[in-house]
């Protein structure tokens, strides 16, 4: 969750570390630090974001070809300048940074105690710094052999990168479960926990496995794997551009994204959906569309955004492919032992695609006989790289911690996914199959045309943001898309808002209506339409603020809601694609407008690495 940077080589380590921190920044923002290598180690720690450490660093020598830098997302010990990394061993001698969760260090740090060790942080990093220091000290040849020794015993995530005062010209670097990529550069070497800290430099890239162990020298990178034997690093190509990963112009990267849309579902059709031809062609799918036909059942697995994207694929893949499909929070899903049968498709839905709980639950399934097919954005990552088969979304790099543009790309995936296979299957006829392709087609023209209501949305969202708590709610296809509004403007905006199917309302929330409680409906026209609209009447009979998001010329909804929101009318299958663009916007329109960081909300990060 934590972000770790590193460069060895010719140039001035520094300021490629510190920009490589401000890239990563979105993955934890708790405190920042660089240990940096010259003649002496030295290391300097700030808590809160990198512009602090930049700021108590001016006037500072900071020359140095060598160094490590780190952005924390506090797990073990509150955020501190004593407990930001990087830390350095007792000897002085070594400096390392963490990204993961070390789940035995009590009994080891104990160990160390009772060995004189004293401890300047509560940070589960620093016990494991001082066993490699201690091991190196009295058991092992080298730096290496040491934190060869040390991982044995050691239970969790990481990945740890060290400095080491005596050896200037090696870094050694280790994962486990958290992710680590390697830039290859001309007498020099990057290493980050993703591409975006590496890619002004190089696009030649090495994404490391588990277990394995990096001796990164400026000329050289030696790769181990846990029986020290050495493996050939298997360089691959990013496909990137710098410009991906910049604001573009915009305030902030989550109202890039969401601008995006347009372009990132147009990307995540390209090469694949033909309406003229109607056709969709899916690698990932046409490779196994056999066993996927045959599937007896469809298992969705997924965190936060992700997951209400598996829940609308849920509804849509049922319908479409008459096969059951069972959704799945990840975190509960590794853990209570499901069952799980040969002939299951394990579908797992993931933006970074290295969010840990989905990992393991992967993992933990994959070793039962499921089939895994991944759906992620991140190119190399984690799950892509563990799954059989699989998609991408295409969406690009998504900075903003918030998931927007990821969101309506896994969704156009699924969705995709769900059209072929119905019509495969022949669960589905050729003119819906035709008409769902058409309807697809559109669908980056008609989110241009929701983005256009930009200007109204920010006026309803300063209209309510001192609201205490907000309900949204929906019904079929649109039920998913509430939950996924409360979630944003709960991440951005800090109002504590829940997500309803709308006739559940009776059964207890409605307690929660009055005068000062927006209720949001997402109510695209649908067979639900009437129902509905009954819903939105009973709340206005409680003088709950009703605003709905409609589709255009709704006369009815506009009669009764307090504020409508506008959308182009689309299939009610597809709609959902389209109405959750307003409430990105209403949730970002509320973070600014209570002048939060919409970017880098409190306590979240972008990939959320540690279980
Ligand atoms: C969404 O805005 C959040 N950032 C979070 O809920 C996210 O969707 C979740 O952590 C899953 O991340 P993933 O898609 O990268 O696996």
């Amino acid at each position: 969750m934590c972000g770790i940077v590193a460069y060895i080589g010719s140039r001035e380590a520094y300021p490629i570390i510190l920009k490589g921190l401000q890239r990563l920044e979105y993955r934890g923002y708790d405190s920042a630090g660089v240990a940096l290598l010259d003649k002496e180690l030295a290391v300097y720690k700030k808590m809160g974001k990198v512009a602090e450490l930049e700021s108590s660093l001016i006037g500072t020598n900071l020359h140095a070809q060598s160094g490590i830098g780190h952005t924390r997302w506090a797990t073990h010990g509150e955020p501190s300048d004593r407990n930001a990394h990087p830390h350095r061993s007792s000897s002085g001698k070594l400096a390392m940074v963490h990204n993961g969760i070390i789940e035995n260090f009590a009994p080891i740090k104990k160990e160390l105690l009772q060995k004189g060790y004293e401890f300047e942080s509560d940070t589960d990093t620093e016990v494991l710094l001082h066993f490699i220091d201690d091991i190196y000290q009295n058991d092992a040849n080298n730096l290496e052999e040491a934190v060869r020794i040390a991982l044995k015993r050691i239970v969790g995530a990481y990945v740890i990168i060290l400095l080491d005062q005596d050896n200037p010209d090696t870094l050694i670097a280790a994962r486990k479960g958290s992710p680590l990529v390697i830039g290859i550069g001309k007498n020099e070497h990057f290493l980050a926990s993703d591409a975006s800290p590496i890619i002004e430099y190089t696009k030649e890239v090495v994404y490391i496995n588990d277990y394995e162990m990096a001796i990164v020298k400026p000329d050289e990178l030696i790769l181990k794997n846990p029986g020290n034997e050495r493996i050939t690093p298997f360089i691959t190509k990013l496909d990137m551009e710098l410009a991906a990963i910049e604001k573009g112009g915009y305030e902030h990267f989550m109202l890039k994204e969401i601008f995006e849309q347009p372009t990132a579902v147009f990307d995540c059709l390209r090469g694949r959906l033909d309406a003229k031809k109607g056709t969709i062609t899916m690698g990932g799918i046409d490779q196994h569309l056999d066993l996927l036909r045959e599937a007896k059942r469809i298992i969705i697995v997924g965190c936060g955004t992700s997951w209400h994207a598996g829940l609308l694929a849920e509804y849509v893949l049922e319908e479409l492919c008459r096969i059951p499909v069972e959704v799945e929070y990840a975190s509960e899903f590794r853990y209570r032992n499901p069952v799980i049968n040969p002939g299951d498709v394990i579908i797992a839905v993931s933006q970074s695609g290295e969010t840990a709980d989905t990992l393991v639950a992967l993992e933990n399934a994959k070793n039962k006989g499921a089939f895994i097919f991944g759906v992620v954005n991140v190119v190399g990552s984690s799950i892509a790289r563990l799954s059989q088969a699989g998609a991408y979304t295409h969406a690009g790099p998504e900075i903003g911690v918030a998931s927007t543009k990821a969101f309506t790309a896994q969704l156009t995936v699924l969705y995709m996914i769900a059209i072929k296979l119905g019509y495969s299957k022949g669960t589905l006829s050729k003119e819906r199959y035709q008409h769902l392709i058409n309807e697809l087609a559109m669908v980056p023209d008609k989110i241009q045309d929701a983005l256009n209501e930009a200007a109204s949305i920010e006026n309803l969202a300063k209209k309510h943001q001192d609201a205490r708590d907000f309900l949204f709610l929906g019904r079929g296809y649109n039920f998913p898309i509430a939950l996924e509004g409360a979630l944003k403007l709960k991440e951005i905006s800090y109002i504590h808002a829940e997500g309803y199917p709308a006739a559940e309302m009776k059964h207890g929330p409605i307690a929660l209506v009055e005068e000062s409680l927006p209720v949001v409906f997402v109510a695209t026209r649908d067979i639900y339409h009437e129902k509905l609209v009954s819903n939105a009447r009973e709340i206005k009979a409680r003088k709950g603020q009703v605003l709905a998001v409609i589709t255009e010329n709704d006369d009815l909804f506009e009669e009764i809601a307090d504020d409508t929101i506008s959308v182009p009318a689309a299939d009610e299958l597809i709609a959902p694609l389209i109405s959750v663009v307003p409430l990105q916007l209403l949730a970002y329109y509320t973070g600014l407008a209570k002048g939060l960081d919409v970017d880098k909300p409190r306590n979240l990060a972008k990939s959320v690495t540690v279980e």
